[in-house]
């Protein structure tokens, strides 16, 4: 995370939305923290001033699932460009996936990550592997990675095959207060798929996974979940039959969380028709049911948490086959104004969504998910609700260029961004 820089800032004429509620304040923030939130205030002289009016001064949001593909795929991101990317949309955290080369699987990995991280524009924290190497087998060494902070885990782009291992699993990291995050896929029944199976599949001819591959998984582990009463959070979940399950899950008091990404809420596997892979993600695009579930879902407080599943492939990748090419799509510059004007929530709903139950999720209260009062650190965005403006994929801070919204119009941008105190993104554009 950025060093708070010394000069203060002064947040004039917007109205700030977080947990509390919504009131027309100014917010003064000096040596990395917000030191005033209210009406007419004095700033400190040389402040810098960021104008608010018509906009929303928020807590920064939180991304609990980030691909920054360092170390070993710098040519796809870096953790610099990733930062840079998330603090234009808003962002103030990113919790780095641990399917890097090698994977984020021990002390030493964790602790490079986070000292390039400490140098980045926003709070890079990160997620540890499961098990070692990705691979399923043997556990990786979770105390280790949790002495230096790390407080979520998981073998994300795979799922933890093993039953067995997976119980193992979550009763160590109940017992050392940690949370397990699982990307569920049963590959057996998922091999060779490429798409959702479905009627798209079979008009396109390409082999599908069947929606089933992710709701075993999701049975399953909630299953664990309630034996081991281990803290277990599911990542980007896809299909109506997980939202039942999670529904339910929750109604026993099962401690689990969930996400969704944007791509899951906005998307279908009709947008795979003209066989381009940046459609191509895992889980896949499903169909207009599920849909209108995961919406529902996100309405009435059973999803948690929207996370990107940001996923920067280089063009070489993504422009092979769709059977060659590899899942994902860039998520940080989009998600916030998809959010807001895609699903029919208030905007202290979607916040809640981005930034403070995410930052619980991922044990990150200390420093994100505000609120916005005096001696809380100051990571902040300003969000102009009404701004359009048209994704030009050339024109994202991103390294890579995978967004499935090329062209489409959004509504809703970041216009300044604070993390730890310091102005990281002022009218739009990146200082740094
Ligand atoms: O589409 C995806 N891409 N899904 C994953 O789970 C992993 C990710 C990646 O790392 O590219």
């Amino acid at each position: 995370m950025a060093e708070p820089e010394a000069r203060a800032v002064a947040i004039r004429g917007g109205t700030v939305v977080d947990q509390h509620g919504s009131r027309r304040a100014d917010v003064v923030v000096a040596g990395g923290v917000v030191v005033a939130v209210g009406e007419g205030l004095e700033a400190p002289a040389g402040s810098a001033q960021l104008d608010a009016s018509g906009c929303v001064v928020a807590p920064g949001l939180v991304d609990i699932h980030t691909h920054l593909r360092e170390p070993g795929r710098e040519e796809a991101e870096t953790i610099e460009t990733g930062a840079r990317a998330g603090a234009l949309g808003g962002y103030t955290a990113l919790v780095a996936m641990p399917n890097t080369e090698p994977a984020i699987d021990s002390a030493a990995v964790v602790a490079q990550v986070l000292g390039i991280g400490r140098r980045a524009c926003v709070e890079v924290a990160v997620a540890g592997a499961i098990t070692l190497g990705r691979e399923g087998t043997r556990l990786a060494p979770m105390a280790e990675m949790a002495a230096l902070g790390v407080r979520l885990f998981t073998d994300d782009g795979r799922g933890v095959q093993d039953a067995r291992l997976m119980r193992r699993a979550l009763e160590y990291a109940g017992g050392i207060g940690v949370t397990l995050a699982e990307h569920c896929e049963d590959e057996a029944l998922a091999a060779g798929g490429h798409m959702h199976e479905g009627a798209w599949s079979s008009r396109l001819g390409i082999p599908g996974q069947p929606a089933e591959a992710e709701e075993l998984m999701v049975a399953r582990d909630i299953a664990l979940c309630r034996l081991t009463g281990a803290r277990l959070h599911l990542l980007h979940l896809s299909t109506a039959r997980s939202i039942e399950l999670l529904r339910a899950a929750r109604a026993a008091g099962v401690p689990v969380t969930a996400e969704v990404a944007p791509h899951h809420f906005t998307l279908t596997d009709a947008a795979v028709a003209g066989f381009d892979a940046v459609f191509k993600v895992n889980p896949p695009l499903r169909g207009p049911a599920d849909v209108a579930a995961l919406r529902s879902a996100l309405a009435d407080g059973t999803l948690d948490a929207i996370a990107t599943d940001h996923a920067p492939h280089p063009a070489e990748a993504k422009d092979l086959p769709f059977d060659e090419a590899p899942p994902g799509m860039l998520g940080l510059e989009t998600a916030l104004p998809l959010a807001l004007g895609e699903l029919d929530l208030g905007i202290e709903a979607v916040l809640a969504l981005l930034s403070w139950q995410p930052a619980r999720i991922a044990g990150l209260r200390a420093t994100q998910g505000g609120p916005v009062e005096a001696g809380r650190p100051a990571n902040l965005c300003v969000i102009d609700p009404a701004q359009r403006w048209r994704v030009e994929p050339g024109a994202l801070a991103s390294r890579s260029r995978n967004t499935p919204y090329a062209g489409r119009e959004l509504v809703g941008r970041v216009r300044h961004t604070v993390a730890a105190g310091e102005t990281v993104v002022v009218d739009g554009e990146a200082t740094r």
